[in-house]
């Protein structure tokens, strides 16, 4: 069975996605069979490994709303050694359709059992909000939570928020479900906010926060556009070793608990 979490932060822009591709590039690269499934309906995950979101089918929002429908479409890239369950603009209603649906939040968890076990890690790309798209990347989530949190002024805010989201998905829907990790993102160290953010959030996630932190590179910004993750784009970059540091630092804990 795959170690699975999802990567969640209602807020936009924190750096969920960025994460989500270069971790599992990195994964990869460490000869871990990844799965990365995209459940934003803006499809930027599908997007920066290169695919068209107008083309896919069978993609998430088939897995979550259309399970008759057949195997999902798992793309390989062979080159980038990833695969993805794409996203595609249909996802947009899945949120409104998901409501009077049966098990409305067990869809994606259940869509990702019989396919578990071709991977070693499965990373799930939540959409900036606590809705029930991001509650089915909760559900899912079977080895926990990993919050990006981006260096910046007001970092904190709306955490207390996703952690009481996940207090009430463990209460209600899956007991085992923790945070599994903080990663610190698009630090600045040429900035006393940086340094102070980082702070204060190890302070608020105790022994939670990882010790790569992934520093703000224009690089890792463009590699999107090229539908290429850092690891191919500019493995020399800052931000490249960060994420290899991330991959690894993961690795080695997951190896210890296992
Ligand atoms: N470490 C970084 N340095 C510079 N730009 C970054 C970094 N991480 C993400 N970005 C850029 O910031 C924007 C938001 O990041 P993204 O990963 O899409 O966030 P989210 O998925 O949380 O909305 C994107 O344009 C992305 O390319
Ligand atoms: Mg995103």
């Amino acid at each position: 069975m795959a170690i699975i979490y999802a990567l969640a932060n209602q807020k936009g822009g924190v750096g969920k996605t960025t994460t989500t591709i270069n971790l599992g590039a990195y994964l990869a690269k460490l000869g871990q069979r990844v799965l990365l499934v995209d459940i934003d309906p803006q499809a930027n995950a599908t997007s920066s490994v290169g695919i068209d979101k107008h083309t896919v089918k069978n993609g998430s929002y088939e897995a979550l709303l259309d399970m008759d429908n057949g195997a999902p479409n798992i793309l390989t890239n062979p080159k980038l050694k990833i695969s993805i369950l794409p996203s595609s603009p249909s996802l947009a209603g899945a949120e409104v359709e998901l409501v009077d649906e049966l098990a409305r939040e067990t869809r994606l968890k259940r869509a990702l059992e019989s396919i578990s076990g071709r991977y070693d890690y499965i990373l799930i790309d939540c959409p900036p909000s606590l809705g029930l798209l991001t509650l089915n990347g909760l559900v899912a989530a079977a080895n926990g939570v990993l919050i990006p949190v981006q260096c910046e002024y007001l970092a904190l805010e709306g955490l207390g928020q996703l952690t009481q989201t996940i207090e009430r998905v463990r209460n209600v829907l899956s007991p085992d479900l923790q945070v599994r990790g903080v990663i610190l993102t698009m630090f600045d160290s040429r900035t006393n906010l940086a340094n102070d953010v980082v702070a204060e959030v190890q302070r608020f996630f105790p022994n939670q926060v990882f010790s790569a932190i992934i520093p703000r590179s224009v690089r890792l910004a463009e590699a999107p556009s090229y539908g290429l993750p850092i690891s191919v784009y500019d493995p020399k970059s800052t931000g490249a070793e960060a994420y290899e540091a991330l991959a690894n630092e993961l690795l080695a804990q997951d190896n210890q608990t296992s």
